[in-house]
């Protein structure tokens, strides 16, 4: 029978408070994604604008009975110290017609300013930049911050990998959980799909595509990687924003952190050499887990892919210098 003095479970010692920063459509709707998955003990809203930090929070707070017990509340910056992930979903976002690196300069300074607040609360845990364009922004919240680059880094591509599975899961009549494919390189308009490892059962899609009688041609497939590359322009030009799918992306990362999972996941941190490129945040398959991004898988690309991705690094490398100058 517990008694008063039991000593403190190791569930109890180990953080699950997460922070959002920035409660607008994207940090709201993951804070609310992020309740009904039961994964924080603790969510805590902060915003530029503190009345809505604390309307999201009563709001989300007022879905606890139906949902798990978490403690959901508006915050200081003193409360990113015993956070175990801090999220950044702060600044605006993209208008019809812009793209993310239009977003570079007034973001970078939003980012800058956030991760000062953050870094002087004494952070122990890990920081998660979702603030458009985010490969330019990590590279920012990581120079700012001081800290390990496993502890810094972006959303990247995680939701690019999404939309491109689901997209090919629809081609082939599949789950998506069972399509193996990634975007790499730049959350944005120069990423690239790596085909040359996308598979279904471990088989090229050349071979499912045969073996379940669907087409498999360059067209066909280059459809498939332009509606996942341009996702958010086709759903800004129809309601606005993009928010629901990004909010899951960012649920999924931080599921991988707190449960130490060791999940494959596209997200953004600095690259340290391999395939030619250095001191850029660009998103390659990264093992993710209770320390941040633990490790980087180097891919076997083609020449074609190696090309495209130092392609993407150097859009990446230009926006950095652009918002750095
Ligand atoms: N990484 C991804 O995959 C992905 C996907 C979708 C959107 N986004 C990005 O997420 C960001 C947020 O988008 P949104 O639709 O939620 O925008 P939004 O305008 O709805 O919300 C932004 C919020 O940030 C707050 N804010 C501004 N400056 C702040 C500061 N210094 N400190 C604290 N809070 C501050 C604003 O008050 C506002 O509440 C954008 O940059 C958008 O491009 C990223």
């Amino acid at each position: 029978m517990p008694t008063a003095q039991a000593p403190a479970t190791i569930i109890e010692r180990v953080s699950s408070r997460i922070v959002v920063v920035g409660a607008g459509k994207v940090g709201s709707t993951f804070a609310y994604a992020l309740l009904l998955s039961g994964l924080a003990t603790e969510i805590v809203l902060i915003d530029a604008d503190p009345a809505r930090a604390e309307g999201e929070a009563m709001d989300i707070a007022q879905a606890v009975p139906f949902s798990r017990p978490t403690r959901v509340r508006a915050g200081s910056w003193a409360d990113c110290a015993e956070a175990a992930v801090t999220v950044i979903a702060a600044g605006s976002g993209q208008r019809p017609g812009q793209s993310r690196l239009d977003l570079a300069r007034a973001n970078g300074a939003i980012v800058d300013d956030v991760v000062g607040r953050i870094v002087e609360a004494g952070p122990n845990g890990i920081i998660l930049v979702a603030t458009n364009p985010v490969d330019v922004l990590t590279h920012v919240a990581l120079s700012r911050s001081g800290l390990p680059p496993s502890r810094v880094f972006g959303s990247g591509t995680t939701l690019d990998t999404g939309r491109f599975r689901a997209l090919l899961g629809s081609h082939f009549g599949v789950d998506p959980r069972s399509v193996h494919a990634f975007i790499i390189g730049e959350h944005g308009d120069s990423e690239v799909p790596v085909w040359s490892s996308a598979n279904i059962a471990g088989e090229s899609l050349a071979t499912v595509a045969r073996s379940l009688g669907r087409p498999d041609d360059d067209a066909v497939l280059g459809r498939i990687f332009e509606q996942t590359r341009d996702a958010a322009y086709a759903i800004i030009e129809r309601k606005g924003a993009t928010f629901y799918a990004v909010a899951a992306a960012l649920v999924r990362i931080v599921e991988a952190i707190l449960r130490d999972q060791r999940t494959v996941l596209s997200v953004s941190s600095v690259v340290d050499g391999r395939h030619g490129i250095r001191d850029v945040c660009l998103s390659l398959p990264s093992i993710v887990g209770r320390g941040g991004v633990e490790e980087v898988i180097t891919l076997s690309l083609t020449d074609d892919e190696e090309a495209a991705l130092r392609r993407s690094a150097d859009v990446v490398r230009d926006a950095i210098a652009q918002v750095t100058a």
